[in-house]
């Protein structure tokens, strides 16, 4: 579903060049969930930016269903790290956004409904919780019924029992929705409990560090499993390894 071929980011040019990834090869298949760890300042946010079409990679392509990426598709959405909410607009309006700049009309109350938010529809967003505010965020994304979803560190700073609740969430929806997800976190447990296979990239420029592969993953019982804690241990290994 999700083809990322040989990819390359520089940032600038010259002196001042910042290779943020280098040579970067990796397939998802449809509907597999994958996660993404890897040091900060790495390029995980530069590679979701170019799989969802917003920047062009400085070499390399992505295919999403086959077609490179030239643009912004309607069928991939992103997650952003701080959810992106528009503070003078409402819940519903925020839920809504995503849709309306594609020109589409369907309704949200669903998807705010299965995220919890029912009851907030007319709130502004400082009058949320941080963690409601994030559900905004994935509410916004998820009402385009995508096929992928890409997601920037979408529980980063929360108190680990939200955390646990959106990762819960997140599961759900995946079950239900059934899309392509990458999801880029720096949580280890994170990564385990929502990635069947674990991509770990190296420190900048990011390639492939170590593919980790995650059956067990897709039940919230995984969490705390000895399959689990083993998976969690190898990770931790693998990212203190490299420094
Ligand atoms: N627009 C930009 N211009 C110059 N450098 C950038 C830009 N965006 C990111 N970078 C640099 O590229 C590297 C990778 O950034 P990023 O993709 O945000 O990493 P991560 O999400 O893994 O923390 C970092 O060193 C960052 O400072
Ligand atoms: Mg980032």
């Amino acid at each position: 579903m999700i083809e990322v071929q040989d990819l390359s980011i520089v940032y600038g040019s010259g002196r001042e060049a910042v290779p943020a990834l280098e040579d970067l090869s990796f397939n998802v298949e449809e509907g597999e969930m994958v996660a993404v760890v890897g040091p900060s300042g790495c390029g995980k946010t530069s590679l979701l930016l170019v799989i969802d079409g917003l920047i062009r990679p400085t070499s390399g392509r992505v295919l999403v269903a086959g077609e490179e990426v030239r643009g912004v598709r309607r069928d991939v959405a992103l997650i952003l790290q701080d959810a992106g909410l528009l503070p003078w607009k409402t819940v519903r309006q925020n839920a809504e956004l995503a849709l309306r700049i594609q020109k589409r009309k369907e309704n949200v109350d669903g998807i705010l409904a299965a995220l919890g938010l029912n009851g907030f529809e007319r709130r502004f967003p400082a009058e949320l919780s941080e963690g409601m505010r994030r559900r905004v965020g994935i509410a916004r994304a998820l009402a385009l019924r995508p096929r992928v979803l890409l997601m920037d560190e979408p529980m980063a700073n929360l108190d680990s029992l939200t955390r646990e609740r959106i990762q819960n969430l997140i599961l759900d929806l995946w079950w239900e929705m059934r899309f392509t997800g990458i999801l880029v976190t720096h949580d280890i447990e994170e990564a385990v409990f929502l990635g069947q296979r674990i991509l770990v990239l190296s420190p900048r420029p990011a390639r492939t560090r170590e593919i980790l592969e995650n059956p067990g993953m897709g039940s919230h019982d995984y969490r705390g499993s000895p399959e689990f804690l083993e998976r969690a241990r190898t990770l931790r290994r693998i990212l203190e390894e490299q420094g």
